[in-house]
C-alpha cells in the first residue's frame, strides 16, 4: 500500500496523470483515475474530491494553454507570448509575497479572477469553489508545494500620502530615478522619464554627487534573463529560457494594473485601487523575473510615493501628453 502510494505520488510529480487524461484513459468521469489527497508543505492536506473537481475545471478552462502536464505547452500555447506559465516549475510572478516564494492562495485566485492584463491569460468568472479547486489542483504539478509553505502575505498598509498627492509624486520621482539613501533607482532597469539636465540635477540634490550623463542612454531598457521556460524538452523540463523586458510605463501595459476606464472583476476600477495594485507589485516584485522585492529595502513611505509617481506615468499611456513626453525625451530641443 505504501509503495503504491509512493508510486502514485511520483506519477503525480511527473505529471503523468495529465498524460493519462490526454490518452483518454477514462473518458467518462467514473473512469478517470482517482487522485490521492495532497499533503502540502504548510501542513494542510487537500482532499481528493477537491483535486478531482480542480482537475475538471482545469481540463475545461485552463488545459488548452497550460497543457495537460501543466508545462505551459497546451495546443493553444504555440507561439504565444508571453508563454503560459509552466506549473511544473513551481514559479510564479505575482504571488502576493516576496518575489520567488510560493504564492498565497488568495494571489492565485486573484490571477484567475482578474487575469493578467494585456496577456492571453484572461479573467475567469468561475464560482468560488471552482477557483479554489483549480488553484489546489495546480499544486499537483510541482513537488515544490509539498516541500515548502507559501511566503508571508505582503500587507498593503494605509497610504501615508493622503491629501499630499502632489508631494508624493515629487518624492516618487526622486525615489524612482536616483539610487541610494532610501531611493530605489528603478530607472537602472526601467527607463528614465526625465530629460538629462533634470536627471543630473535631481541626482545631485539627493546624493550630493555631480553626475555627467552626456554619454549615457537612460531611455532604452535592456531585456533581462528570467527563470521562465519558453520551450521544454520531451520530459517537460525547461530547454530555453525567456527574456523579459522591464516595461516602459508610457508604452506597455502592466499585467497587474489596469487603466481606470476598464472594469475589473465586474466592477469599476478606481484610482485608489490602481495605486494599491501598483504598491502591491512594486513591494513584492515579480518572481523569477529580475524585478526585485522592494518591501523592506526602502522606507514604506517611499514605496507608496513610487506608487503615486508610477501611476502618473501609467495613466499617460496612449495619451497625447504621454507621446509628447516621450518625444521630448528622445529628441531634446536643441
Ligand atoms: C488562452 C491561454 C490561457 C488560458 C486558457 C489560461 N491561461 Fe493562465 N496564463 C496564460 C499566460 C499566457 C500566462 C502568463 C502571462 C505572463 O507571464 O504575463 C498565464 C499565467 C497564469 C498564472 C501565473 C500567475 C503568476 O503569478 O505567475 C496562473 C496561476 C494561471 N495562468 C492560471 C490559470 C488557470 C487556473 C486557468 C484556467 C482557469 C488559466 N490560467 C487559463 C494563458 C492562459
Ligand atoms: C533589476 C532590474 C529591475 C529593477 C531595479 C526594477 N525593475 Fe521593475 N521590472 C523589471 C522587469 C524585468 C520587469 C518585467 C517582469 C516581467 O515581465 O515578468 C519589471 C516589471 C515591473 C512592473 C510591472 C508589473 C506588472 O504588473 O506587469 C512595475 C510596476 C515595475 N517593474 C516597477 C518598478 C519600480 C517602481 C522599481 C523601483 C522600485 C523597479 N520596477 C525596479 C526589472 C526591474
Amino acid at each position: 500500500m505504501n509503495a503504491m502510494r509512493a508510486r502514485l505520488r511520483l506519477l503525480r510529480m511527473l505529471g503523468v496523470f495529465g498524460v493519462l487524461v490526454a490518452l483518454g484513459v477514462g473518458c467518462s468521469s467514473s473512469q478517470t483515475p482517482k487522485l490521492e489527497p495532497l499533503k502540502l508543505g504548510d501542513g494542510r492536506t487537500v482532499a481528493a474530491e477537491t483535486l478531482e473537481r480542480g482537475r475538471d475545471v482545469y481540463a475545461y478552462y485552463c488545459m488548452s494553454c497550460h497543457g495537460e502536464r501543466g508545462d505551459g505547452q497546451g495546443p493553444a500555447a504555440v507561439g504565444m507570448r508571453p508563454p503560459p506559465r509552466s506549473f511544473r516549475q513551481g514559479l510564479f510572478k505575482f504571488g502576493g509575497v516576496a518575489a520567488g516564494e510560493l504564492p498565497t492562495d488568495a494571489a492565485l485566485k486573484r490571477t484567475v479572477r482578474r487575469g493578467l492584463h494585456g496577456t492571453p491569460m484572461l479573467s475567469w468568472d468561475v464560482p468560488e469553489a471552482d477557483a479554489e479547486a483549480v488553484v489546489q489542483y495546480l499544486k499537483t504539478f510541482s513537488p515544490r508545494w509539498q516541500q515548502e509553505a507559501p511566503g508571508q502575505p505582503l500587507e498593503v498598509p494605509a497610504d501615508p500620502w493622503k491629501g499630499r498627492e502632489a508631494e508624493a509624486v515629487e518624492r516618487g520621482k526622486a525615489v524612482y530615478h536616483v539610487a541610494g539613501k532610501g531611493h530605489a533607482g528603478c530607472s537602472g532597469c526601467h527607463i528614465s522619464y526625465l530629460p538629462k539636465p533634470e536627471l543630473e540635477a535631481l541626482t545631485e540634490q539627493v546624493t550630493g554627487r555631480k553626475v555627467d550623463l552626456s554619454k549615457a542612454d537612460p531611455y532604452t531598457q535592456l531585456a533581462r534573463d528570467s527563470d521562465y521556460a519558453v520551450a521544454v524538452d520531451d520530459k517537460g523540463e525547461p530547454s530555453q529560457m525567456a527574456k523579459v523586458l522591464p516595461p516602459d510605463f508610457l508604452m506597455h501595459r502592466l499585467r497587474t494594473v489596469w487603466p481606470t476606464d476598464e472594469r475589473v472583476e465586474g466592477a469599476e476600477y478606481t484610482l485608489e485601487q490602481q495605486r494599491e495594485d501598483l504598491y502591491r507589485v512594486i513591494a513584492g516584485g515579480v518572481g523569477g523575473a529580475a524585478m526585485p522585492t522592494w518591501k523592506g529595502a526602502i522606507p514604506d513611505e517611499n514605496l507608496w510615493a513610487l506608487a503615486h509617481y508610477v501611476q502618473t506615468l501609467v495613466n499617460q499611456r496612449d495619451t497625447r501628453e504621454g507621446r509628447a513626453l516621450k518625444q521630448r525625451l528622445l529628441n531634446p530641443a536643441k
